[in-house]
């Protein structure tokens, strides 16, 4: 083969060189480029061409080479390609990317939103303890021993010597705000409950309540409406309807349920309100005055109301969630339509 037909042969197999990695990229540098390369040595040689050809030999092969080195050069670009203009970079036709952000738990939400309700007419926040003695959790709360109201709420007994369970109400955060303060107490009790039930899609051996007690001189029952009317108004809308029906607490003396309008139906009778129009929502009554006694405050001059709600039921009549469960999967497809 000539010079000039080793140069064509050359040029030919460069240009075919498909360069679709970076190791078909490296590959070509090694052959085409490396001083040993075939081509680097027709360099070496060119000086023993006859003078009359070796002009012209001269400049096909600097050609040749030229152009190796650009197809060389363009890919190495494609391939290490570092954006210097960050503004002219974007490529919008990209699909998104979404960041998995966290955000807060649907539970923490109604919490905040009832807080935020009561807070507007002087309520705040007190915290107690989850592991709770039996006379705050129930002796103090005008449970009798042996009673069967203790039944009402299966408890978790963790320590039988020193009667330590799991609270099962935050009822006793009640017995602590009264036992360190004097009236007028108008407190928050948010927490989580623990109770040996039976997990399923209406209970769950543990959920989340938020309690109210209020202690002041005069409190009336009226009060105790016009406050949980205030309530369910902020919350669940101006135009649902209230009603309350006696029931039994041993720590409230009226005590009361309260339900409002179903909120899926609006009265008319759904399967959610098992075609009665109402849902019961929670719990009230004016403090029984064997509980202010047990606290160290005098049933002669105060007089006070309480409520207990549960968080998650909460939620899911605002937001029609019909399994209780999903609240404690973590599963993000449920966690973030919240
Ligand atoms: N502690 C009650 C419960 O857990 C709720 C309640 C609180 C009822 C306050 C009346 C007054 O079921």
């Amino acid at each position: 083969m000539s010079f000039k037909e080793r140069v064509r042969k050359i040029k030919e197999d460069a240009e075919k060189f498909a360069l679709l990695t970076r190791e078909d990229l490296e590959n070509y540098r090694i052959k085409f480029l490396v001083k040993k390369s075939e081509m680097m040595e027709l360099f070496n040689i060119i000086k023993d061409i006859a003078p009359e050809d070796r002009k012209e030999t001269g400049r096909l092969l600097n050609e040749v080479k030229k152009a190796i080195e650009e197809k060389y050069k363009s890919q190495h670009e494609v391939f290490n390609h570092k954006p210097q203009d960050k503004k002219n970079s974007q490529d919008l036709t990209l699909p998104p990317f979404y960041a998995n952000k966290g955000s807060r738990h649907p539970i923490a939400i109604i919490k905040n939103k009832i807080i935020e309700i009561f807070s507007k007419i002087g309520f705040i926040i007190e915290e107690g303890p989850e592991i709770e003695d039996d006379w705050h959790n129930f002796s103090a709360l005008n449970f009798p021993d042996n009673h069967p109201a203790r039944d009402m709420q299966d408890t978790f007994f963790i320590n039988m010597e020193d009667q330590l369970a799991l609270r099962t109400h935050t009822s006793s955060v009640q017995i602590r705000t009264m036992q360190s303060q004097q009236p007028p107490i108008r407190i928050l009790a948010p927490g989580r409950v623990y109770r040996n039930e039976a997990v399923s899609a209406r209970a769950n051996c543990f959920f989340h309540q938020i309690e109210g007690l209020y202690i002041d001189e005069k409190v009336s029952f009226a009060d105790l409406k016009q406050t949980l009317f205030y309530f369910v108004k902020e919350m669940y809308g101006d135009d649902i309807e209230v009603r309350f029906r006696p029931s039994y607490f041993p720590f409230t003396e009226p005590s009361a349920e309260m339900d409002i309008n179903c909120t899926i139906c609006r009265g008319k009778g759904c399967n959610v309100c098992k075609h009665t129009g109402w849902l019961e929502i929670l719990g009230c009554g004016m403090v029984h005055p064997n509980v202010l006694k047990n606290c160290g405050i005098d049933p002669e001059r105060y007089s006070g109301f309480a409520f207990g709600m549960g968080i998650e039921r909460q939620s899911m009549l605002l937001n029609g969630v019909n399994d209780l469960r999903t609240f404690f999967e973590n599963d993000t497809r449920f966690l973030r339509q919240f």
